[in-house]
């Protein structure tokens, strides 16, 4: 594993809390990332309700980051699914961080110690084009490294959830851009949807104009709406 810091603009603020200077954003909720990936992605696309009866399920996701939401993900499936069913977690990410800064922001969570390490260990020290890593409980991710326009929509198959984590639109509008949100769209199964932590009016508007029917929920930890939404079967 390699120390060395991949990117200039991580910063590390309050301790173990990454901020991307390039963004002006910290990568989750400085009170509890972990309760807010539950809160927001997980249950927002009506997981692990979904998984029932699934021997496979696909999510994707907008911004790999630390690799948080894939682990508290893959801590539920365990919890929630059989051994034989097939978990995809496929990811977009620009500027993938190393292991050692993965390992060092998620260190907060005890509960992930064992899966962050395994993460950690599989990890690239130089990313090609997409990683692949299967790991065990039939959990495979995949990271897709690049502008997400770009790979989301040079992306082949499709999810049956979305993840969209790409820091606070107003500062970090291409995340959240029509024609991206129309690949995101394109991407998803009849049936599918995505949850986000957002309910600016033009990010709900670009997912409604892409084809999503887009309800408000509660948000996480105070905020007031967050923004979930279903691909029309
Ligand atoms: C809020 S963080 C994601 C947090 C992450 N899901 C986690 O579990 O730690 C947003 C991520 O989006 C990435 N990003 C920002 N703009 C991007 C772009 N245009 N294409 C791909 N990734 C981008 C950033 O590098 C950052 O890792």
């Amino acid at each position: 594993m390699d120390d060395g810091e991949s990117d200039k603009a991580l910063e590390w603020r309050e301790g173990d809390m990454p901020y991307s200077t390039r963004f002006g954003d910290h990568f989750y909720a400085r009170s509890d990332g972990r309760a807010e990936c539950a809160h927001v992605f997980i249950a927002g696309n009506g997981l692990p309700d979904r998984w029932r009866g699934r021997d496979a399920f696909t999510i994707a996701e907008l911004g790999f980051g630390t690799g948080l939401n894939f682990l508290e993900t893959w801590r539920q499936w365990r919890e929630h699914c059989h051994p034989s069913a097939r978990l995809r977690f496929v990811s977009f990410e620009a500027f993938p961080l190393r292991a050692a800064e993965m390992l060092r922001a998620l260190g907060q969570w005890p509960q992930l110690e064992s899966l962050a390490a395994a993460l950690a260990r599989a990890w690239p020290v130089d990313p090609p084009d997409t990683i692949g890593l299967d790991f065990d409980d039939g959990v495979r991710l995949e990271v897709h490294i690049g502008h997400a326009l770009d790979r989301v929509s040079g992306w082949k198959e499709t999810a049956d959830a979305w993840y969209l984590d790409g820091f606070a639109p107003a500062r970090n509008p291409e995340m959240w851009s029509p024609e991206l949100m129309q690949a995101v769209f394109d991407h998803t199964v009849a049936g599918g949807g995505f949850a986000t932590y957002s309910a600016a009016g033009w990010v709900r508007r670009n997912l409604a104009a892409a084809g999503f029917e887009v309800k408000k929920q509660s948000g996480f930890a105070g905020k007031r709406d967050m923004s979930v939404g279903v691909r029309p079967a």
